[in-house]
């Protein structure tokens, strides 16, 4: 997408874009996503959420990339968290892909899929895990970029009216290229 510009946030600027960080969670949200968050779910509790990403960027845990229009709007985000655990140093999980729904179907998706997964193997996380609803254009984006399915499970999660939806968990290698 040539007008909008994919990149890393470091912890300052996460911090100062709490709240369009919200924003784009919860029009997805409002558009029937199931990305842990529930129908009633308040601006103020998207910003708390975002304020503890930002906390995890500064901690160098959390990969923190967004697309933004060339006048600096904020699009579509993503991220990747180390897994954190001793025995686990080359693994982390991609989560929280989110395309505003205004921005969707110019391959906003994909750009960040493509910089979360270059920033992570920059990082030495070459082995990324993720879940995500069967069926949906996430999957499809997954599929489409090299992503290995595992499995579904299901009734895993509620979907943001209620009603409990599967998820289908996918992972990647990124020493393959
Ligand atoms: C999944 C999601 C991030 C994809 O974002 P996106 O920016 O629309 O992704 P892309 O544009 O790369 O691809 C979406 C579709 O547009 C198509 N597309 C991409 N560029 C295009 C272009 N220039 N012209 C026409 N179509 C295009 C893709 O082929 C794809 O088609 P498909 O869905 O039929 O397979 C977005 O749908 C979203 O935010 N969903 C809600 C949140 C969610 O479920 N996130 C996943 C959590 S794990």
């Amino acid at each position: 997408m040539p007008d909008a510009v994919v990149r890393r946030l470091d912890a300052t600027e996460a911090a100062a874009r709490c709240g369009e960080l919200a924003e784009i969670l919860l029009d997805c949200v409002a558009g029937g996503a199931s990305v842990s968050f529930m129908a009633d779910t308040t601006p103020e509790d998207a910003r708390a959420f975002w304020a503890g990403v930002a906390e995890s960027v500064a901690a160098g845990r959390t990969i923190l990339v967004i697309a933004e229009s060339a006048e600096g709007r904020l699009l579509g985000t993503a991220q990747v968290s180390a897994a954190g655990k001793p025995n686990q140093p080359h693994r982390g999980d991609l989560a929280k892909m989110l395309v505003h729904r205004a921005a969707r179907g110019r391959g906003l998706g994909a750009a960040l899929l493509a910089a979360a997964e270059r920033e992570a193997l920059a990082a030495g996380l070459w082995l990324l895990v993720l879940d995500t609803t069967p069926g949906t254009p996430a999957d499809r984006l997954y599929t489409r970029g090299g992503w290995v399915p595992v499995g579904v499970i299901p009734d895993f999660a509620l979907w943001p009216q209620g009603g409990l939806g599967a998820t289908k968990v996918f992972y990647k290698d990124l020493r393959a290229g």
